[in-house]
């Protein structure tokens, strides 16, 4: 960098962080050099290293560090099991997630109702699914059948088979049709919505406090996931496409207060997929590695996701604004299914 003109600081490379993906290495610019300048030389930097991609470099919050995040040789990862197994007792209404960690080693855990929605995107076998299946299990480990409902649908008819006989179902199966997809979330944010606004609306409370106070007429909380929703749209003609929006975004707008909360994931972050409308009401949302820096702009505002190295490493975008990079955990196939059998 400082071959380059940039003003910095001496490296220590103790501050560096040593993470399950990449290693950090912090460094503080000195008098008013600019972030921006360094950002624009990451490609040259790049070669410089001889790294294998470009390098993501961008401002550590809540530090006066700037890093530049270099790919480790060889990636470690992490297992999904021991942090379900230290996952405690939800407080009320609370639906914590394992996000996974970030580069200094912090375990990243999150409220889903909080959010209340999440969007995911990233391109194909960047982990979408798998992480997708990581926060079911997270919310599956915390919550027993008839105190969670999932509605889960995937059109591409892989990735959820696991889940299928689980009890915690809406309509007792993943739902893997277009059409009955469509029904299902239209069912939701039409009839069930509705029940439930009518339910607290004459008690006038949120159904957090309603189910507090009414233990016996209690409402679990309704998580729908839908893994590949450009799949979903692309089979509707435009006018369909508008007015399904419409009521998902309705939904989306008063599942606060009713607990029915959002997963949407795709592989096609384009502005006609992930149209203005759906991100305004998807305040969280996580980048997996993505094809071009556009896509990155369309999910989190920003470049820099597609530079990301695939293999369920994220960015993830707070309500806030501020973006962490996580590394997803990872669970195989044979151990879920067996997970799932010890829980369902
Ligand atoms: N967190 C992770 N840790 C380690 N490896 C991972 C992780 N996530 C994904 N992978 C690897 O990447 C592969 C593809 O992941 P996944 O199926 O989740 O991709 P996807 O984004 O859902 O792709 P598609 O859009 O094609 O469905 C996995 O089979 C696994 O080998
Ligand atoms: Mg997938």
């Amino acid at each position: 960098m400082r071959r380059r003109g940039i003003q910095i600081m001496k490296i220590n490379p103790d501050d560096a962080d040593v993470g399950p993906s990449i290693v950090r290495f912090k460094f503080r610019l000195a008098g008013n050099e600019s972030l921006k300048k360094v950002q624009t030389m990451a490609e040259d930097l790049a070669r410089d290293l001889a790294l294998p991609g470009t390098p993501i470099i961008d401002n550590i919050s809540r530090s006066t560090f700037a890093g530049i995040d270099i790919p480790r040789e060889r990636s470690e990862t992490i297992p999904l099991r021991p942090l379900l197994d230290a996952l405690g007792q939800p407080g009320p209404a609370e639906l914590p997630v394992i996000l996974g960690k970030t580069p200094d080693g912090t375990l990243i855990r999150e409220d889903l109702a909080d959010f209340p929605h999440l969007l995911v995107a990233g391109a194909t076998g960047s982990g979408k699914s798998v992480f997708l299946r990581g926060l079911l299990l997270s919310l599956l480990t915390q919550y027993r059948p008839g105190n969670l409902e999932l509605l889960i649908v995937d059109p591409k008819r892989t990735d959820f088979t696991f889940f299928n006989r689980l009890p915690y179902l809406r309509g007792g199966k993943v739902i893997v049709d277009g059409n009955e997809a469509r029904t299902a979330l239209l069912e939701l944010a039409r009839s069930e919505m509705q029940r439930r606004q009518d339910l607290i609306a004459n008690r006038s409370m949120r159904m957090k406090e309603f189910n507090q106070r009414y233990p016996d007429e209690a409402q679990p909380p309704i998580v729908a996931l839908i893994d590949e929703y450009a799949l979903l749209t692309n089979m509707m003609d435009k006018k369909e496409r508008e007015s399904f929006e419409q009521d998902l975004m309705i939904l989306a707008a008063a599942s606060r207060a009713v607990s029915i909360h959002l997963i949407i994931a795709t592989q096609h972050p384009s502005a006609e997929i992930v149209t203005s409308k759906l991100k305004a009401n998807l305040d969280a949302r996580i980048a997996f590695k993505v094809a071009t820096n556009t896509n990155s702009r369309v999910v989190l505002d920003t470049p820099g996701a597609e530079n990301l190295l695939g293999n369920g490493d994220m960015l993830f975008r707070r309500k806030s604004g501020e973006i962490i990079r996580i590394q997803a955990p990872f669970m195989d196939e044979m151990t879920m299914m067996e997970y799932l059998k010890q829980i369902g």
